[in-house]
This record gives structure tokens, C-alpha cells and sequence, in this order.
């Protein structure tokens, strides 16, 4: 069974719930699934998992949600070298058409500058998020299948 941790980063807990459903999702495909908030998690401690999830919001105009900035800052000259890896996020079309889900694809690169290997597309969502929650499980199985 892969071991998989989720570490989201969430201001007004749309990327909390979301993380919720893609749990589910990844569960339901088999994986052993640990959920961790950003501001408990480290770097150091994604070596004793098979692959990495992240779960972040954008802020600002194309911004990491704030509590990932740090997190963000360490994976710099980290390995992830084997580790698989997905990112999502939700974000907001219509306000910043021009920084859409920035922060995922911030990530995205961060993930792979570290040797991670990135196995499904990034699920980004736009606007409400309580009607993607079956998309957010679809897409967490989709991950676990991935693995
Ligand atoms: C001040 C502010 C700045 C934002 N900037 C962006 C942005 O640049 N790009 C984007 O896609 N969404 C942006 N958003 C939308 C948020 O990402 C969206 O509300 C998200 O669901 C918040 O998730 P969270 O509660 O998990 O932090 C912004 C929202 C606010 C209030």
C-alpha cells in the first residue's frame, strides 16, 4: 500500500475541505493516506513517504497561500528524488483571470526541481468548491492509481 501525505495550505478552508474529498478519493483506490496542515508538516519528514500530495490556494496576484511560503522556501536544494507526486488547489477565474491557480503551478515546478516526479494533472478548481468535491475524490483515486 503506497503512503501518501496530503499537506494542504488553507486561509478560509476551501483547500481544507477540498483535501477532505481528495483523501477519500485516494483512500478509496488503497492508498495509506496521511493529511497534515502546512504549518505541521516539514520537509524532512515527506522521505518517509512514497509519494507527496500538496493542496494550496493562491493569494495576492499569483501568490502561495501565506502559511506555504515557508515550506515552499525549504524544498529549495531539498531531494524528493523517487517520490511521486500531484498538486491542487482551488482558486478564482472571474477576480484574477491572469494568476488562475498560480500557487498550484508554483508547486508544480518546486515539486519538480526537487526530482519528484509529477504523475497526474494538476486538478485546479475555480470559484465555490462544494460542487467539485466528487471531481476533488474522482481526481485523489485517479492519484492513487497513479502510484
Ligand atoms: C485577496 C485575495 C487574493 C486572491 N488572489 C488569487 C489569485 O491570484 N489567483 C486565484 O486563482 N485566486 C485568488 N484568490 C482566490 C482564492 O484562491 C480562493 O478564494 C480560494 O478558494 C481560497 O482558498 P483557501 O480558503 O483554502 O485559502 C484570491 C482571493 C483573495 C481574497
Amino acid at each position: 500500500m503506497a503512503k501518501v501525505v496530503l499537506v494542504y495550505g488553507s486561509t478560509t478552508g476551501n483547500t481544507e475541505a477540498l483535501s477532505e474529498h481528495v483523501a477519500a478519493g485516494l483512500k478509496q483506490a488503497g492508498a495509506d493516506v496521511t493529511v497534515k496542515n502546512v504549518t505541521d508538516a516539514s520537509v524532512g519528514e515527506l522521505a518517509g513517504y512514497d509519494a507527496v500530495v500538496f493542496g494550496c490556494s493562491t493569494w495576492g496576484a499569483g501568490e502561495l497561500q501565506d502559511d506555504f511560503i515557508e515550506f515552499h522556501d525549504e524544498m529549495d536544494g531539498a531531494s524528493l528524488e523517487g517520490k511521486k507526486a500531484a498538486v491542487f488547489g482551488p482558486g478564482d477565474s472571474d477576480d484574477y483571470p491572469d494568476t488562475f491557480c498560480e500557487a498550484v503551478d508554483i508547486l508544480e515546478d518546486a515539486l519538480k526541481n526537487s526530482g519528484a516526479e509529477i504523475v497526474a494533472e494538476s486538478f485546479k478548481v475555480d470559484g465555490d468548491v462544494e460542487p467539485a468535491f466528487g471531481d476533488a475524490e474522482a481526481w485523489g483515486s485517479r492519484v492513487a492509481e497513479a502510484l
